[in-house]
């Protein structure tokens, strides 16, 4: 019976996920958007860098975003640090001087709050009609991204804007990629569908209105991004990831488990809140998360107790299952499931 148990477990562990993401990619890949998009919609925008100990790649960032191909009065741009220590400061003040031709500011914070906290100040200056966050270990490797994101809130029902995410460098580069390339194809089909519940800090993109009405970022959640995104969603507007703004992500060479556990803690607190507020809208997101993390794990231990207490069908799933391990979505997949588990259990102690 106990066998039986893991048996099931096991199928809804994989069976719910993987028609989640058949049932989207079949019925949703392919559609049109419902939502349009206008190349000459050319609005005000405000892009917010936050630092914190960023000199080695800050100046990288700042050449990056200023090559891109859109009018320069229409471009403000504003690093807000929290008391780097590492000269960030002096390396952002010698590019604004250098770039007199770019509308760029910086704000400096006394002490290190947060991402969020230091946002949440940032918002009060800025004068854009869309607000853009970016991380400074990221890049828009096309001069047309941000056009691309910001053609999509010509339609008024778009309330947030994120991109699809390309690794590059880094270690890991494989798994990577293979987590990008099955994600990225959700994250689509769930905003052609009406909204994705996952922003990404490459390029988070949101009208300035609804952030205030929204008293800012969260600042008790590490996706801070992606929980003001839902939010949105659930008021009724559109928060969509679109397929013509590609970002990179620099994908750290060392640290990559932890950072992989870092993110997953930050989703798992995220959806834990999104939840709480999903009865009305917008459909079909909130089950993904849930369905997957623990029930591998029970599955895994009662199959293992039962190999060993010399059960032989348990053996040969177990045997089977480790077999698969040789396909690389499935690999993904598990590794993705292993720093689930991990950050549910690290979330008892830290949200850092
Ligand atoms: N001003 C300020 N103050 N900036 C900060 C602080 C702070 O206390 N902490 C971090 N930053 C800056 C970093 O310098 C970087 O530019 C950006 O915020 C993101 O920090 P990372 O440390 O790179 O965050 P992450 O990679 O773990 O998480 C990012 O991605 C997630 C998912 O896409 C963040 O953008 C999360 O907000 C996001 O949910
Ligand atoms: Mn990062």
């Amino acid at each position: 019976a106990l066998l039986i148990v893991a048996i099931g477990l096991g199928l809804l562990h994989f069976g719910f996920p993987l028609a989640y993401y058949c049932y989207l990619k079949k019925l949703w890949l392919n559609k049109p958007w419902d939502v349009r998009s206008d190349p000459e919609y050319k609005p005000r925008v405000s892009i917010i860098v936050p630092t914190y100990n960023e000199a080695k790649l800050v100046r990288q960032k700042l050449d990056d975003i200023a090559s891109q191909d859109y009018p320069k009065n229409l471009v403000e741009i504003i690093v807000v640090d929290s008391a780097s220590t590492d000269g960030t400061l002096e390396v952002v003040k010698e590019w604004i001087a250098d770039h007199r031709d770019v509308k760029a500011k910086l704000i400096e914070e006394n002490a290190r709050r947060g991402k969020a906290h230091a946002l949440n100040k940032t918002l009060k200056v800025a004068m854009g009609e869309v607000v853009i966050i970016t991380d400074v270990d990221s890049a828009w490797p096309s001069r047309d991204t941000l056009a691309s994101a910001l053609s999509w809130f010509s339609d008024p029902l778009v309330g947030a804007v994120t991109c699809l995410k390309v690794p590059t460098r880094g270690g890991f580069i494989g798994v990577e990629r293979g987590y990008r390339d099955l994600y990225n194809v959700v994250r689509l089909c769930e905003s052609k569908r009406f909204s994705t519940p996952v922003f990404h800090g490459e390029l988070a993109a949101f009208r300035r209105d609804l952030l205030v009405k929204l008293g800012g970022f969260p600042v008790d959640i590490g996706a801070d991004d992606s929980h003001t995104a839902t939010l949105i969603a659930i008021s009724g507007f559109r928060a969509i990831a679109v397929d013509n703004a590609l970002c990179t992500e620099l994908v750290p060479r060392e640290g990559y488990h932890m950072w992989r556990i870092r993110r997953a803690q930050h989703l798992i607190q995220h959806f834990a809140k999104a939840l709480g507020l999903l009865s009305k809208a917008p459909r079909g997101f909130k089950p993904v998360l849930l369905a997957e993390a623990w029930l591998l794990l029970v599955a895994t231990t009662i199959l293992l107790y039962k190999a060993l207490t010399g059960t032989a069908t348990a053996t040969i799933l177990l045997a089977a299952g480790t077999a698969l391990l040789l396909f690389k979505p499935y690999r993904t997949w598990i590794a993705t499931q292993a720093y689930l588990v991990t950050a549910t259990i690290r979330n008892l102690w830290t949200k850092e």
